[in-house]
């Protein structure tokens, strides 16, 4: 809750004279999905295709932003939704600051990303990264999967703690099934 003796201070430039001065229209799209599902490789692969193409962006991962800003948040569903909350505010500055912002945060609860969506508006842009978690499990980047198995991780997503695939995502990303160039295709697209 704001404190009642802080007041906002309105500023004389808005985003869209800053994504002006950027020559773009800018978005926040939000990669949401399993751990290993393949949100932070497609993020980048389609921050190189913007950038090549003059957009000026920045991501938010959830793993580099729990080493600093949510550093001191674990895995309980409360501290999971002020991670969101709080990477959902960060976005919003981002993005008033005339970038394209590219967030790619497991965000499992449907609740948190609507926020996030309210926050946002328009340009807000939830992307699926739908990949079975059996597919996951197999790919194992982290061996976070086998530590969950294994008794090591009480709340690790897909195998003792909940996702909540979104219903309503702007687009949905099959990673399993379709390469890094088809998704980075399909999101250019959308974006277009
Ligand atoms: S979220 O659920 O709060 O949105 P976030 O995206 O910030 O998660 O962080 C997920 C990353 O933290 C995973 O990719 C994984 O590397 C690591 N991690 C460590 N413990 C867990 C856990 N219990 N559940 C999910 N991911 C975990």
């Amino acid at each position: 809750m704001t404190s009642p003796n802080v007041q906002w201070h309105e500023s004389q430039m808005t985003r869209e004279d800053r994504a002006r001065l950027l020559k773009q229209q800018n978005k926040v799209v939000w990669f949401t999905g399993l751990s290993g599902s393949g949100k932070s490789t497609l993020a980048h692969a389609l921050e190189k295709a913007l950038h090549d193409k003059g957009v000026l962006t920045y991501t938010l991962d959830g793993d580099n932003v729990r080493h600093g800003l949510n550093a001191n948040l674990g895995f309980s569903p409360e501290d999971r939704e002020e991670n969101i909350r709080r990477v959902g505010e960060v976005a919003k500055l981002f993005y008033d600051a005339g970038l394209t912002v590219l967030v790619c945060f497991i965000s499992p609860y449907a609740k948190d990303r609507d926020r996030v969506r309210e926050l946002i508006g328009k340009d807000f842009i939830e992307v699926f990264v739908d990949c079975p978690v059996e597919e996951c499990e197999k790919r194992d980047t982290k061996g976070l999967y086998k530590k969950a198995r294994a008794g090591e991780i009480k709340d690790f997503t897909g195998v003792n703690a909940p996702y909540e695939a979104p219903e309503k995502a702007e687009l949905v990303l099959k990673s399993a099934e379709q390469d890094v160039d088809a998704c980075v295709a399909s999101l250019l697209k959308l974006l277009a």
